[in-house]
């Protein structure tokens, strides 16, 4: 199986946790776009979606799946989202697409996360994945030499501005041991909007597809 197969798998699989009548939370990514068509498939059981990127609100709308805003919301019961690496207690990287921003956003007002997942995507320790900063423009030089001084090699995301207007720095070269301290320690830094570490929310579940068929595990 390719690993846009095994994307797909992973994305369908997760189908099952959509709860009826719901307003469904969507992530961002090429697994979550295979989750976006099959929930086409669905639309008719359930009220609607929160999205968490422009990409993903256009995917919705043009098959005709009802998107909510925030302001109407306080909880939904499912978010499905991707990651770019997920460590054995489901603390991940995301922002490869540079979503992270309304991700963690739309993470935080879900009651379950159910992370979709290649199998490449499964690590022992965070941090191989360039992590993804959202930062205010003015503050970037700021921004960068305080990622140095935590130990990482920062780099702008050329040509890149995020949904919200912001920059990106991916700071490569961290091999991050406690990933809840690191993301504490990432959103002190005066600039930051958001980093890319999803650790104090990490993922509830993660299906996790390999060419024997998707796993389910639950976070214990
Ligand atoms: C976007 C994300 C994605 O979930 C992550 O990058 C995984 O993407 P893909 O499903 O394309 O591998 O965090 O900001």
């Amino acid at each position: 199986m390719t690993q846009d197969e095994l994307k797909k798998a992973a994305a369908l699989a997760a189908l099952q946790d959509v709860v009826e009548d719901s307003i469904v939370g969507v992530g961002t990514g090429s697994t979550v776009n295979h989750f976006i068509d099959g929930l086409a498939g669905m639309r008719d059981r359930i009220r609607g979606a929160i999205s968490s990127s422009e990409a993903s609100s256009q995917r919705l709308a043009a098959h005709g799946i009802p998107l909510f805003s925030l302001d109407d919301i306080e909880e939904i019961p499912v978010y499905v989202d991707g990651a770019d690496e997920i460590d054995d207690g489901f603390c991940m990287i995301k922002g490869g697409g540079g979503a992270l921003t309304r991700e963690k956003i739309v993470a935080a007002v879900s009651q379950r996360f159910i992370c979709i997942c290649d199998a490449s995507k499964k690590v022992a320790t965070l941090g191989r994945f360039p992590l993804p900063v959202e930062v205010v423009p003015m503050a970037r030089a700021h921004v960068a030499r305080e990622l140095a001084r935590l130990g990482g090699s920062p780099r702008l995301r050329e040509g890149f501005i995020t949904d919200n207007g912001n920059l990106i720095i991916d700071v490569h070269g961290l091999s991050i041991k406690d990933p809840v301290a690191m993301e504490t320690a990432l959103n002190q830094i005066v600039g930051v909007v958001t980093n890319g570490l999803f650790a104090r929310r990490g993922a509830d579940v993660l299906l996790l597809a390999a060419a024997t068929g998707v796993e389910r595990q639950v976070r214990s």
